[in-house]
């Protein structure tokens, strides 16, 4: 017997995130990286938390710092997030608030809390490598969701079989891996998709904050909440980071829902990790309080200004019968490369000629298709490096 034999079943869907995997090899010098969705860290409020951990590791604040705390997270960031989210169309209360550590624990919690084997989770086609990641572990099948609502509840009900369709997941602005955002009409229409299937929504909001142009649309969670008079009634859960504006290192996030998915998230928690850490809370909250609202405006506009480059170095370097998406606002540019190209080949490829990396999209879609799709990541490189790169990559289309 091997030692794979004693694994559970669920470990057999788990695989290495070929973006994980690919990072790895960027370390080498000269590498122009459009592959990790990751903020540029010069603009981390570093300075800024600086002076909170030291103020949390001063004598008033040490002993809660270091110490254990509860589950549910640190009340004063609770507190701010009550706000925070008020300013986007959510009323709820701190009761309605948990802290996870990153919102990538809360998609794994969420596949946990509603997937049992051979249940079905709409998702994207495609869609975040990280929530399948973190649902497959719950042993799920897949459906496509379509956001023009040309299925309705019943063709999703009938393929679901024995199962039965328990969330779709979105993440409604400026989604990972595309760049695209839901507008007003698609989100409506999910919730009365939802209505009818009785499922939960997932909307994961990594990077709502993160507009360059265009007006906001309330999020999924706010127009339900409009409906329905009140978050307890709300089948919506809406998962929020501090990764892509604070600091992805410091891993917090958090989930905004009905109490009752509160509660069965915090047992949980208490499974888990017991809590996210104490001391990372208390400076994300400082540092949220200090500096959020000034410090948003600065992302949007270094980000804004790199996507632009990017899209206008892809007008200018694609050869003909590549397109590309024209993202509102987030960190990628989807790229669709004519039929027959494939973008794990043009990824070696690009990688051994012009040193250039990207994220072959085929991993972001539940069955493998779409092996002629790249995902571009524009944040984390200045403007000309942008132009160069997207250079050097037509280049290696053309030939
Ligand atoms: C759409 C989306 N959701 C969630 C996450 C997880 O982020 P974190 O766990 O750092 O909050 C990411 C990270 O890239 C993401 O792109």
């Amino acid at each position: 017997m091997s030692t794979k034999d004693l694994f559970a079943t669920r470990t057999s869907r788990m695989k290495a995130s070929e973006i994980r995997e690919l990072l790895k090899l960027l370390d080498q010098p000269g590498i122009i990286s459009f592959a990790g969705g990751i903020p540029d860290p010069a603009l981390f409020p570093a300075d800024e938390f600086a002076a909170a951990f030291q103020r949390a590791l001063g004598s008033d604040n040490r002993s809660m710092a270091l110490q254990y705390s509860v589950s549910e997270g640190y009340l004063p960031l609770r507190e701010w997030l009550v706000d925070h989210m008020r300013q986007i169309g959510v009323e709820c209360g701190v009761d309605n608030v948990l802290i996870t550590s990153g919102s990538q624990q809360a998609l794994d919690y969420l596949g946990k809390l509603y997937l049992s084997p051979g249940d079905t989770a709409l998702v994207g086609w495609p869609t975040y490598l990280g929530a399948l990641a973190a649902f497959n572990a719950y042993e799920p099948r897949f459906d496509r969701l379509h956001m023009s609502g040309n299925r309705g509840a019943s063709e999703y009900a009938a393929a679901a079989g024995e199962g039965a369709v328990k969330f779709a997941y979105l993440s409604p602005d400026f989604a990972n891996p595309t760049g695209e955002t839901v507008d007003l009409r698609g989100r409506e229409d999910l919730l009365d998709l939802a209505d009818d299937l009785n499922c939960a929504v997932i909307e994961d909001g990594a990077y709502q904050a993160l507009r360059y142009d265009g007006e906001p649309i309330p999020p999924v969670l706010a127009l339900e909440l409009a409906r329905k008079g009140s978050i307890q009634d709300c089948r919506t859960v809406y998962c929020g980071s501090f990764s892509k504006t604070l600091s992805p290192g410091l891993r917090v996030g958090w989930v905004v829902a009905a109490k009752p998915v509160i509660s069965q998230l915090v047992l949980m928690k208490q499974a888990a990790d017991l809590h996210s850490a104490t001391i990372n809370q208390m400076a994300v909250n400082d540092v949220a309080r200090a500096c959020f609202d000034t410090h948003i405006p600065k992302l949007r506009r270094v980000y804004g200004a790199r996507r632009d480059t990017m899209l206008g170095a892809l007008q200018r370097h694609m050869p003909d019968g590549v397109e590309w998406t024209r993202p509102e606002g987030g960190m990628f540019i989807w790229v669709t490369l004519p039929k027959g190209v494939n973008g794990a080949d043009l990824l070696e490829r690009a990688l051994e000629t012009v040193k250039v990396a990207f994220v072959p999209g085929q991993a972001f879609f539940p069955d493998a298709t779409g092996s002629n799709t790249i995902r571009l990541s524009f944040s984390n490189s200045d403007e000309d490096t942008i132009r160069e790169g997207i250079c050097r990559l037509g280049d290696v289309l053309r030939a």
